[in-house]
């Protein structure tokens, strides 16, 4: 039996699918473990199973035991793990795109709306009791009929484009590369980043974090922008120069902002946490039950895939 490290607490039946096919080693307190642990961890294993809390940098990976031949992440982002270092070790890495794509794309909706319609005072108020109802109360953005940018046209950014379309807002994105007439369904495609942000009443960045990626909104990108226009990111807080993004939602020119994830998890900017017009949640996108247990078993079965013929579908390029 192959001995591979669970760094955190799957649901129960990821977890038993491990037992009966792996000598799997659980963390039943489900503790985030540091950088230390994971390489201790991991000695003997022949691959680990990691999550997003674990940073799997070049010198976690130069360190290592040479028996580690795969690391399969419970997740569809991998920018927790450095892939050329783990390439150049000749260790494969996993992903778990498709099952998580639909559970993803409603918590980005629910960002922008609750963004756009300022569920977060709304919530405060309700609580306090002493709210009165005005013509004027708490005017938020009317998604329907308005313009949405995606940036990122994958799996995700797509089924979020498909929700929207039920709320009538006209989808414009930019991607690496246009889509194909049948994936794009009449959403606009631009070649440049300014040119989508340029018409983005709303906005949500769906990409992955990568060098390139990394704070393309800042404080020049953030100008490009209509006045007043609801932001929101389900994907990664590397996107994000944050402080630039303080200043906008200050200033009013950036209207209102939804974030699922954001730098520093759990450690949240301090203004992000007290601004009226940040609606956070803290990286909820793939939990439900249905998809963290697809998830789970897919983490599982890109292992056994791997293990039985070198190889696995879900290794990340
Ligand atoms: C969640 O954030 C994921 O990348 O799967």
């Amino acid at each position: 039996m192959k001995k591979i490290l669970i760094t955190r607490k799957l649901l129960p039946l990821s977890e038993k699918y491990a037992l009966k096919i792996f000598n799997a080693k659980l963390n039943k307190e489900d503790k985030i473990i540091n950088q230390e642990d994971l390489i201790k961890g991991s000695n003997d294993c022949d691959g680990i199973l990691s999550s997003l809390t674990e940073k799997i940098d070049a010198g976690v990976i130069a360190k290592l035991s040479s028996s580690v031949k795969i690391i399969s992440n419970f997740a569809v982002g991998y920018g927790n793990i450095d892939i050329v270092a783990a390439r150049k070790r000749n260790i494969v890495v996993t992903n778990t795109p498709d099952v998580l794509t639909d559970a993803t794309a409603e918590i980005a909706i629910l960002i922008l709306l609750g963004a756009a319609r300022r569920a977060k005072e709304g919530a405060e108020w309700a609580n306090k009791k002493d709210w009165k109802w005005s013509a004027d109360f708490l005017m938020g953005k009317q998604l329907t009929g308005a313009r949405l940018g995606i940036l990122g046209m994958g799996r995700i950014g797509r089924a979020v484009a498909n929700i929207a379309r039920s709320f009538g807002m006209i989808i414009h994105y930019h991607n690496r590369s246009q889509l194909d007439k049948n994936l794009e369904k009449e959403a606009i495609y631009h070649n440049s980043l300014e040119s989508l942000l340029s018409v983005s009443d709303f906005f949500s960045i769906n990409c992955p974090a990568t060098k390139e990626t990394k704070h393309i909104i800042n404080k020049d990108t953030l100008k490009c922008f209509p006045d007043g226009a609801v932001l929101s990111n389900s994907a990664r807080g590397d996107m994000i120069d944050d402080d630039a993004m303080v200043k906008s939602l200050k200033s009013g020119k950036i209207f209102s902002l939804g974030l699922d994830a954001y730098n520093g998890e759990p450690n949240i900017h301090p203004d992000y946490a007290t601004l009226p017009n940040v609606f956070v949640l803290p990286h909820l996108g793939s939990s439900t039950i249905k998809t963290r247990t697809a998830m789970g078993n897919l983490a599982v079965s890109n292992l056994e895939e791997f293990f039985k013929t070198g190889k696995c579908k879900n290794t990340v390029k």
